[in-house]
């Protein structure tokens, strides 16, 4: 289907078509308390250094925290966890809930916040960020990483997906 001159609802639908993972950005709100994000703009950016980049909406609680705090976790889902992915999508986030919803929290080494029982976890300085429209574009150096065995969780068309062999 060609569309010459894209709604901001075909737009979406258009992106909607690079197929991505899905990842939790976490951040220290106020001490021992965590605010997370569910995004799937995570990409890789450089080797030397080392460093990935996330997009976040200026609309976002998740923008101010990041501006002041300059550290964070990034947390890749399993294959089987849209409802963190539905949960961190939400702004409203309680104790009670996460219980339900068996998330956990580890504390790297260099006391950054991440996701237990995820895919990847990396803990991130921002070295850079940069507006771009209406999100900015943070520039994470890695610290540490720490991955283990597992599928991941995809995102298609708006729809939770996982990997399907054929052999
Ligand atoms: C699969 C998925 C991917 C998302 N990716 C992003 C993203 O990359 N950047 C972003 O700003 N919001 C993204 N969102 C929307 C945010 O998770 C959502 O707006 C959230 O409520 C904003 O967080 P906050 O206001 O609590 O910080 C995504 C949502 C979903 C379901």
């Amino acid at each position: 289907m060609l569309t010459p001159h894209l709604t901001a609802f075909e737009f979406r639908q258009a992106l909607g078509h690079f197929t991505t993972g899905v990842t939790v950005v976490t951040v220290e709100r106020e001490p021992g308390k965590i605010h997370g994000m569910t995004a799937n703009s995570f990409t890789s950016v450089s080797l030397d250094p080392m460093l990935i980049l996330v997009c976040v909406d200026h609309r976002a609680k998740m923008l101010p925290l990041l501006e002041k705090k300059k550290r964070f976790g990034i947390s890749v889902l399993r294959a089987g966890q849209e409802a963190i992915s539905e949960y961190f999508a939400k702004s409203e986030q309680s104790a009670e809930a996460e219980e339900r919803l068996s998330i956990r929290y580890r504390w790297t080494p260099g006391g950054i916040p991440v996701l237990e029982n995820t895919l990847l976890q990396l803990s991130c300085q921002v070295t850079a960020s940069h507006i771009a429209g209406d999100h900015s574009i943070f520039v994470g150096e890695v610290e540490e990483a720490e991955m283990h065995e597992g599928e991941p969780l995809l995102y298609f068309r708006g729809e939770y997906l996982r990997i399907a062999r054929h052999s």
